[in-house]
């Protein structure tokens, strides 16, 4: 198997795939999942080269053949969320495309939304947004200081108005897992539709839509499920009316060319345009991946070098500090080092050491607020199935030389 170079040409460590360890070690997988599979840039390069046509357009072969991945990826995910109806896979760009697709959608003047104090900015920003033009009211249920959301609080919040809840699933600041199914009880109960912000859940643990009775599922093609930038989508589950959605974007679908309006089935009624189709074949390859090591075995290997991590800075970095990490999220660690300012911290990692990660406030301000990180917010790892314990050892031994630094 061919070794991955970057731009320096060192070769990037890549140990699932039996490369001998590199110069770069990659724990930023919680903002972009990397290195890809060798199948999944295959699959890239295959549609480039050798079909490169518009899906659900032309009737010739090669359309055809485009055609064709568009399905199987619709299937596969359908397949893995616990979908039975593949139509019921919206393509978009990427999960914040998803969530105003879906928020946007749904949403009429005087409806009230319940969301949580875990949320990123793309859920938060197109709700305070309806909310500042005066569209709906929000109430956001607060967490506990491990980014747990108290399920009650959500149901204390609903109110005859209330037509949305909106959660997200995996914090990208700690890995903290919400009660989804316990939340889709509750919204059945009330009658209320439920969105999940599946950004950080998707491929990083199992996910079933249908029985947690997750109305919407919001997901993101490049991080968990080892696809490339500028894939995702919508997941309705297989009862949900999904024509209560305005579509947040209409036009061409290559059905129905005679009619002037837009298709009110699925999916042509949210997938107006031309599909990054070389990225819906990336998702074929990484959902195939992810089959074949399994979720949760992955799962487990991520959570395992969180927990190694962390255990290994405590005792060797001097004045290591986590942020609500609990081993039983998925391996994401936000960590401080007293003393030094985050910012300091991940560039030595990257300039001195190679390492990469990222610090701040991860688009997350509401979930650093609740944590306690917040302005400054946290260094984060967000480990992938690439990476080995002894790329965790030698972080720690970057950051315990860094830490030496402040003295
Ligand atoms: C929890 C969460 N929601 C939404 C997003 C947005 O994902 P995308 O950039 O793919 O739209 C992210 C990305 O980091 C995220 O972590």
């Amino acid at each position: 198997m061919a070794n991955i170079k970057n731009k320096n040409n060192l070769i990037i460590s890549s140990p699932l795939r039996g490369d001998e360890r590199g110069a770069i070690i990659y724990f930023d997988n919680t903002a972009t999942s990397f290195p890809k599979p060798d199948s999944v840039v295959e699959a890239l390069n295959n549609y480039v080269v050798n079909i490169g046509a518009n899906p659900g357009r032309s009737g010739h072969s090669l359309a055809i053949e485009a055609g064709e991945i568009v399905f199987n990826a619709r299937n596969r995910l359908a397949r893995m969320f616990g979908v039975k109806n593949p139509m019921r896979v919206v393509f978009g760009f990427n999960a914040t495309d998803a969530l105003n697709t879906a928020i946007k959608g749904f949403m009429n003047k005087g409806d009230h939304v319940v969301t949580t104090a875990m949320e990123h900015n793309s859920t938060i920003r197109p709700l305070k947004q309806l909310e500042a033009e005066g569209l709906i009211s929000l109430t956001v249920a607060e967490a506990d200081d491990t980014g747990i959301v108290d399920i009650s609080k959500i149901e204390n919040h609903i109110t005859g108005k209330t037509t949305l809840v909106v959660v997200n699933h995996v914090s990208n600041v700690n890995g903290a897992i919400q009660d989804v199914e316990a939340i889709g009880r509750i919204c059945k109960k009330h009658g209320i539709a439920l969105l999940v912000d599946g950004a950080q859940s998707a491929g990083y643990m199992p996910v079933n839509i249908n029985k947690a009775n997750i109305d919407m599922y919001a997901f993101t093609g490049h991080k968990g499920l080892y696809g490339t930038q500028g894939t995702g989508g919508l997941i309705f589950n297989d009862s949900f009316y999904y024509k209560k959605l305005r579509p947040f974007r209409t036009g061409g679908t290559g059905s129905r060319s005679a009619d002037i309006v837009q298709p009110d089935f699925l999916p042509d009624m949210f997938e107006s345009g031309t599909l990054n189709t070389g990225g819906i074949a990336t998702l074929v390859a990484g959902i195939d991946f992810i089959k074949e090591k399994d979720v949760e075995n992955i799962l487990k290997h991520e959570q395992h070098l969180a927990k190694h991590f962390v255990t290994s800075a405590s005792k060797r970095v001097a004045g290591f500090e986590t942020v609500a990490f609990n081993e039983k999220n998925v391996g994401i660690v936000s960590f401080r080092i007293k003393g030094l300012s985050v910012s300091e911290i991940a560039e030595l990692l990257s300039e001195d050491h190679g390492i990469m990660c990222r610090h701040g406030l991860h688009c997350s301000p509401l979930a650093h607020r609740t944590l306690g990180s917040f302005p400054e917010g946290t260094v984060r790892f967000g480990f992938g199935a690439f990476n080995t314990v002894e790329e965790v050892d030698y972080a720690v031994e970057a950051l315990e030389k860094i830490a030496t630094i402040k003295d």
